[in-house]
């Protein structure tokens, strides 16, 4: 059996140096919250195998922090220590310990921020790999900046350490390249023997958790070269940084996985977005939440996709919009054209520009390729709808469904008002308002007959 862990999660603060209402650990970057960020970084080290408690001290909008944690892990256990002032690091870990003194028991404790969105499981494996060959009772982990203003420096005696925060360090610190990046890996027991000791005597009047760390303490650092990894988000140019290094990094790993990004810096992709092999994406393309791309697929430029699943070959054209749709192998979408919520295509259709869907079910082959709105419909195979076609669906106070069998042919202007029941290989004549069902093999037409009088233009067509 392997080491038992706690970690430790500061999420308290105010985040006051953002300005905004929302607290730093809600505060979204790349489609999720910064604190969600950090936890799939831990859960990326904890894996299948290892034993992990998970804490978190939260305190400013608690109930708000608290509830979108919960909301968004429901299978983790978490324990809620709840800071009611915030007298500063040191005093939120002492507040966790408080509440949860049965953690002592644990082996090793990992203490990280809620403002590090970038720390990934590979450096938790690390810091846990270096406490073991050093010997030492905590490693802090460290990296280094050209610009370090901000961060706590770390001051480097002859066999040990201590950090200095910037409000407290002298000309002489204030240069020292090297940083605290906020995480840090503790024995437990090295935790519960310190915890109570720590003073605010310093600036800011708090209790720094950094001052764990003494020259005379036998603790170590573990330096990263990425500096990237451990940006900070303390204001919101920073938290535009942070975002742009996720946005990145997710980026590259789809490139290098054989997705074909054709101007990497002007794309917008979320964590949570899948795309496989051989597709294609052009400029300017935003790509949120659970969207799904299959190979093979070309996303022309100004596409804009949510919670859609796109399978292979589908050619999505130009300032398409796509919402919560799925679409089905082969198929062709836009220019312009906006597929909303419960669009269902299967294989090889064809939907045009300026059509807009919602709740519809297109099923193989079938073409609306101009000005149409198609909602609450159910299309069969191989119909084609012509141009300019409406499902009235809405009466002003329910919606109502329009059914158009397989291989039909809708002529150019018409209405259905539904509900309305087409059968198969139905005719329309174009222009037709229909508001009847129409059976199986029926050709049907509902216009006025056209009427032309000789020579009468004249009595209409105004002179200048
Ligand atoms: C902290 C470190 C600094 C390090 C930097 C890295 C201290 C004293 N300083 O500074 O050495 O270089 O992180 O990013 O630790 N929090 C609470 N309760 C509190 C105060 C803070 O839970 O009373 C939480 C915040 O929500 C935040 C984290 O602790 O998630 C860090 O607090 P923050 O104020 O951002 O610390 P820094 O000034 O960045
Ligand atoms: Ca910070």
């Amino acid at each position: 059996m392997s080491d038992s862990f706690n970690v430790v999660l500061l999420a308290a603060g105010k985040g006051t140096r953002l300005k905004i209402e929302t607290p730093k650990p809600l505060c979204m970057a790349l489609g999720q919250t910064l604190v969600e960020h950090v936890i799939d970084g831990i859960n990326d080290f904890k894996g299948e195998d290892k034993e992990l408690n998970f804490g978190i001290v939260v305190g400013h909008k608690k109930d708000e922090v608290q509830s979108h944690i919960q909301n968004s892990y429901s299978k983790i256990r978490f324990d809620f220590a709840h800071q009611k002032e915030q007298l500063g690091t040191g005093h939120a870990l002492q507040v966790f310990f408080n509440d949860f003194r049965e953690s002592f028991k644990t082996k090793y404790t990992f203490v990280t921020c809620a403002d590090t969105p970038l720390i990934h499981g590979e450096i938790y494996q690390r810091l846990y790999e270096k406490i073991i060959e050093s010997g030492a009772e905590a490693v802090c982990a460290t990296f280094e900046l050209e610009d370090p203003t901000g961060y706590g420096r770390i001051d480097e005696g002859e066999n040990g350490f201590s950090i200095v925060e910037q409000k407290d360090a002298s000309d002489e610190q204030r240069k020292i390249k090297k940083v605290n990046s906020g995480l840090y890996l503790f024995e437990t027991q090295y935790i519960q023997k310190h915890i109570n000791s720590l003073d605010d005597n310093n600036k800011s009047g708090e209790f720094y958790l950094t001052d764990l760390f003494s020259k005379e303490a036998n603790v170590v650092t573990c330096n990263f070269k990425e500096a990237s990894d451990f940006i900070g988000v303390n204001n919101l140019i920073q938290l535009s940084e942070a975002e742009n290094f996720l946005r990145e990094k997710k980026i590259n790993n789809l490139l290098l996985s054989g997705v074909q990004i054709q101007v990497p810096s002007s794309v917008f992709i979320e964590k949570t977005v899948e795309i496989e092999p051989g597709s294609f994406i052009e400029p300017n393309v935003r790509l949120m939440g659970k969207t799904f791309i299959g190979k093979d697929s070309h996303i022309e430029t100004g596409c804009v996709l949510k919670d859609v699943r796109l399978e292979k070959k589908v050619r999505l054209k130009a300032y398409s919009y796509l919402e919560g749709a799925s679409v089905g192998a082969n198929c062709q979408i836009g220019p312009m054209a906006r597929l909303r919520e419960g669009s269902k295509l299967g294989a090889d259709v064809k939907i045009g520009n300026f059509v807009e869907t919602k709740k519809a079910e297109l099923e193989n082959g079938v073409k609306v390729s101009h000005l149409s709105y198609v909602g609450d419909a159910e299309i069969g195979e191989n119909t084609n709808i012509g141009c300019g076609f409406i499902t009235c669906n809405y009466d002003g106070a329910h919606k109502h469904k329009t059914k158009i069998g397989k291989d039909s042919f809708i002529g150019s202007d018409c209405q259905m008002v539904a509900p309305i029941e087409l059968g198969e290989r139905v005719y329309i004549g174009s222009g037709s308002t229909i508001n009847q069902d129409v059976p199986s093999d029926a050709f049907a037409i509902a216009r006025q007959r056209q009427v032309t009088k000789e020579g009468m233009s004249k009595k209409f067509i105004k002179k200048k």
